[in-house]
């Protein structure tokens, strides 16, 4: 991821670290959670909170198990249109570049679910690429993105691999548009705390 994503570290690190000085989850949902590496930095300041992780990778839930034993940590392998999000159960929902893999409608339906599952006072935290594909940015967005990545590697195999998976499933969507979706689910208190071009953080209160 970092060699594949600009900015990872910072927008991981903003996603799970800038939050109000008096927010203390108890209860925190990790929405593809792939191998772990959100959970793993919010577990460290939060060790007393009960984690769920939702991946539709077998292989994934199977990583983060084996992480987590002195932990409370409930493994759920689905899809999030398969996933019961229930009301006001979470404190803390975060989503580490799993929502491009979303189409625009799936993500509204996702962020009414987040919304409704979240307890006041609540947060949303989302970071990923946000912009779509048909935006006249996105060009050069995919030229910087690929000098990035080649500079990461050492031919251009990585590169090559990476578009294969992107232009077969990514379904970005540009941060603007998420924001209307997030007003429309319900939030009121949303910010962008890290945002370098189209590569963002994303945070909404459940007020
Ligand atoms: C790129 S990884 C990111 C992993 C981790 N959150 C991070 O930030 O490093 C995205 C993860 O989301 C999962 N995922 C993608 N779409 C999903 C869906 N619709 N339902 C459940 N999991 C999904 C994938 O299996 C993958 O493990």
């Amino acid at each position: 991821m970092i060699g594949c994503v600009p900015h990872y570290l910072d927008l991981v690190k903003s996603c799970v670290g800038h939050f109000p000085k008096n927010f203390h989850p108890k209860t925190v949902l990790d929405l593809g959670c792939g191998n772990g590496n959100l959970t793993t930095l919010l577990i460290k300041n939060f060790p007393k909170a009960t984690f769920t992780m939702v991946d539709a990778s077998a292989e994934m839930i199977e990583l983060c198990r084996k992480q987590y034993e002195n932990y409370h940590v409930k493994y759920v392998n689905s899809y999030f249109k398969d996933f019961p999000f229930e009301k006001d159960s979470y404190d803390l929902v975060v989503a580490g570049f799993s929502l491009h893999h979303c189409d625009a409608d799936e993500k509204q339906s996702l962020f009414n679910k987040i919304y409704n599952a979240l307890k006041i006072g609540g947060i949303f935290s989302s970071c990923d690429l946000m912009i779509n594909k048909s935006h006249p940015d996105h060009p050069a967005l995919v030229k910087q993105w690929k000098e990035f990545v080649n500079n990461n590697f050492s031919n251009e195999a990585k590169w090559n691999w990476l578009m294969e998976h992107y232009k077969a499933f990514d379904k970005p969507d540009n941060y603007f548009d998420q924001i209307k979706w997030l007003k429309n689910a319900g939030f009121t208190k949303i910010i962008h705390p890290f945002k370098k071009g189209y590569w963002v953080h994303l945070q909404a209160v459940k007020e």
